[in-house]
């Protein structure tokens, strides 16, 4: 047999995209511990921690609230299908890529879906939302917290608030907020949330962190039907994790990692970590002004560890991003769909989120555009 001793390298990347984005190096040394069985006492212990500190940091008291294996579109899908069956009233608040993906998920699960839609890189205000979900009366509101695509933060208030008149559920898609700024579930009344691991929280990809309101578990026991996606049936999920009863083979690495994120955020303090983010971004703001370069998003409706900078006449987003990449080992994304070719997609988050990595950014960045 050969052995190949040494592990190949990957090479290091600052991760200024919208997401992955930067790890902090303990958690890699959590992923290194040994693997024990998905139904070992130590995974489901820290599985538990895992559950305590996201409800912190999702701003809940849910006892639903778990990480589910798979992406953030496997929190979304988990979300989607089980609160959606052929014939749902399914409501969503259109203004990027990511709320077109969750209405092609509710139409998938036979929901109708109703829209309201707005320009990519706007937010609707509580008049917007309120008439919307008053004139619809869905089954389901669905609305993207932080639109990655465009850059633009969603309030969440009066949509939740309609919801609650109207008796609807209403879904947040927290994947690119949770952990970077408050999502605030229960204050706001939001009844599902979930999220990735690979953004706010610093951690890599492959679980989708989602928390579930009481209100919301009534409607999930009242359901007549089975949920068409197996591996993301919540009644299974909780007959695994609470129960104890295998369902699928949950990765105890990924659990790992996802409990020392949580840690180094605890260590930090949530409300210090999302001043910081807020703090850098105003910082990332004037950086890029001092550069001559406008922001896509209104100012008080961006997202503060996501930014969207829009390409200068005449520049070639393509190749600077390349160039960032092969000269500073630099990662950032570009836009899609109508945006594409015509912003630059940033993430300053978890541990990137300092002026000096700012300023770092924005000196190869003005290299770059040169
Ligand atoms: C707002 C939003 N929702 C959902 C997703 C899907 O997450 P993933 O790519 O982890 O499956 C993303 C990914 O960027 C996102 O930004």
């Amino acid at each position: 047999m050969t052995h190949v001793s040494r592990v190949s390298q990957a090479p290091k990347r600052l991760l200024f995209g919208p997401g992955p984005t930067q790890v902090d190096p303990s958690v890699y040394e959590a992923m290194a511990q040994n693997v024990v069985g998905h139904l070992d006492p130590y995974f489901f212990e820290v599985a538990e921690d895992v559950r305590r500190r996201l409800r912190a940091v999702f701003g809940t008291r849910n006892t639903m609230t778990l990480a589910v294996s798979g992406t953030g579109s496997a929190g979304m899908e988990t979300a989607v299908s089980n609160f959606t069956q052929p014939g749902t009233k399914f409501a969503v608040f259109c203004a990027g890529y990511f709320a077109d993906r969750i209405c092609e998920m509710a139409r998938r699960h036979g929901a109708t879906v109703v829209r309201a839609e707005k320009p990519w890189g706007e937010t609707f205000d509580g008049d917007e939302a309120r008439d919307f979900i008053r004139r619809e009366r869905p089954d389901v509101v669905a609305f993207i917290h932080a639109e990655t695509s465009t850059g633009a933060l969603q309030e969440p208030r009066a949509i939740c608030e309609a919801a609650r008149e109207t008796g609807a559920l209403v879904i947040a898609d927290a994947v690119t907020s949770l952990g970077a700024i408050p999502v605030d579930v229960d204050e706001c009344g939001i009844d599902i949330a979930y999220s990735c691991t690979q953004k706010g929280l610093s951690c890599p990809p492959g679980l989708a962190p989602v928390t579930i309101s009481p209100r919301a578990l009534e409607r999930l026991e009242a359901r007549q039907t089975p949920n068409q996606a197996w591996c993301l049936d919540l009644k299974l999920l909780r007959e695994y994790f609470d129960g104890r009863k295998y369902h699928h083979t949950a990765s105890s690495t990924l659990y790992y990692a996802l409990q020392q994120a949580l840690r180094v955020i605890d260590g930090e303090g949530l409300e210090s970590r999302w001043q910081r983010h807020r703090e850098v971004h105003r910082y990332f703001v004037e950086r890029m002004q001092d550069m001559g370069l406008e922001m896509h998003v209104a100012e008080g409706r961006r997202i503060p560890n996501l930014n969207t900078v829009r390409v200068p006449e005449g520049v070639n987003d393509a190749q600077v991003r390349a160039r960032l990449l092969e000269q500073h080992g630099i990662e950032i994304a570009g836009g899609f769909g109508p945006l594409a070719g015509k912003i630059f997609r940033i993430g300053v988050m978890g541990p990137l989120a300092t002026r000096d990595n700012v300023d770092l950014f924005t000196e190869a960045f003005s290299a770059a555009l040169r």
